[in-house]
């Protein structure tokens, strides 16, 4: 959330002082609304105007999304629906991607942004960033997978993940898993080659965001100010 009339100064058409007697004259509305209070807090994808025209949004976007099963984690696809069609018209022209990949059946916390260069880094393989997820399989997990994870499971094609964690739920076809890396199908792969097929998979954690349990499957909402800056501290 960002004040009105630096959100206008940002566009580098008007100065704050001008944003403001723009603002305090009636001539801008926020989603719609006149808005009269050059302090007012506006999201980041709310759409502004000034005397009737759209301002350019300005500035990254971060949003944290509860990825439903269904939808494929691109910013088009030309025969799936992709994460994107969930956010509102306004979000469609800001150039938002989703900051890594879920695969279409998975559900969870999935990040869409349109800065650049911080999904880059966070998802170049050296940054290692941390990943829970939620698993269930059709099969009974052991300590002999946990240790298995725990040492780096080697991958049916050979590849070797890095060393990860698994804690076991009371009832043994369910599982949290920590991986530190993001391979194609990383954990499907990683329970195949034990033997136990993944049946739900959800993530519940990127780095350092952890799933808001008041998001529904489908909904999202914008990160806060503390999880942006926990995210560049990554
Ligand atoms: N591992 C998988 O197998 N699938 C995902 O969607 C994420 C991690």
């Amino acid at each position: 959330m960002e004040r009105l009339d630096k959100r206008l100064a940002a566009t580098g058409r008007w100065s704050r002082k001008e944003a403001r007697d723009l603002i305090r004259a009636g001539r801008v509305t926020v989603s719609g609304q006149p808005c009269r209070r050059p302090e007012e807090k506006v999201e980041p994808g709310a759409e502004i105007c000034v005397d009737g025209a759209a301002i350019e949004a300005s500035g990254p976007v971060y949003l944290m999304l509860n990825k439903p099963a269904g939808l494929v984690s691109a910013t088009e696809d030309p025969r799936e629906p992709t994460v994107l069609s969930l956010l509102p018209e306004r979000y469609q022209r800001l150039g938002l991607f989703p900051a890594g990949r879920l695969d279409k059946d998975t559900v969870g916390l999935l990040l869409l942004t349109n800065d650049g260069a911080l999904a880059h880094r966070l998802l170049a393989p050296r940054s290692h960033v941390d990943k829970v997820y939620y698993l269930e399989v059709d099969g009974f997990l052991t300590r002999e997978d946990c240790l298995a994870v725990e040492q780096g499971i080697t991958l049916g094609d050979g590849t070797v993940c890095l060393p990860g964690k698994m804690e076991l739920f009371d009832e043994k076809n369910r599982a949290n898993l920590w991986i530190h890396e993001g391979k194609y199908h990383q954990i499907k792969r990683m329970m195949a080659s034990r033997g136990k097929p993944v049946t739900y998979l959800k993530r519940i954690s990127f780095g350092p965001l952890t799933l808001d349990p008041d998001l529904e499957e489908g909904s999202w909402r914008a990160l806060t100010e503390e999880e942006i800056q926990a995210l560049f501290r990554q």
